[in-house]
């Protein structure tokens, strides 16, 4: 169902959900949104059964962290636990880069989200393109998850 972002097509698609997501439903602006780490961080891509983009995330490496950004589900698909999927298969690619450390910045809505994946706030709320954020983290121990 996820798959690493690797052709310009699959690209195309992340930018779409995120236009829609982001762009569109949440009012942030396309500076905002389009960033200076566009080309260097690394995406994945859900598909639905009619081949339809319906989730993305993406990662950076900021020294020996994963940082998680741009986590969206198509407004259809929430609630269903594709959310869940998306991180999983994100923290799981970065886990084969040898990540174990993962930290995001969590709109404050998300936080129960993020909480029931295993983050923890930390931190005063902050302001991110117009909307409130928390820090969060996560360290993966457990070598089932390995
Ligand atoms: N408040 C409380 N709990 C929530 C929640 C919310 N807003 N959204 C999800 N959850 C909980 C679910 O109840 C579920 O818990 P459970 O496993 O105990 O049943 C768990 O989080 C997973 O939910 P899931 O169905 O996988 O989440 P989703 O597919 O709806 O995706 C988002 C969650 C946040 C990615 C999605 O709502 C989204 O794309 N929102 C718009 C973009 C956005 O805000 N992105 C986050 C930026 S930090």
């Amino acid at each position: 169902m996820f798959k690493e972002v690797k052709t310009a097509q699959e690209y195309q698609d992340v930018l779409l959900i995120r236009e829609t997501v982001f762009i569109e439903e949440q009012g942030v602006s396309r500076e905002e949104e389009l960033d200076e780490y566009e080309h260097t961080a690394h995406y994945i891509i859900g598909y639905d059964e009619e081949g339809q983009p319906i989730a993305t995330a993406r990662y950076r490496g900021i020294d020996d962290t994963a940082k998680i950004e741009r986590v969206a589900v198509m407004k259809a698909y929430r609630g269903k636990g594709m959310g869940k999927k998306v991180i999983v298969a994100i923290e799981q690619m970065a886990i084969k880069h040898g990540y174990r450390h993962f930290k995001l910045g969590a709109q404050t809505h998300a936080i129960p989200f993020y909480e029931s994946l295993g983050y923890q706030a930390y931190g005063q709320v902050f302001m991110d393109a117009g909307i409130p954020h928390r820090h969060m983290e996560k360290y993966i121990t457990d070598t089932e998850q390995l």
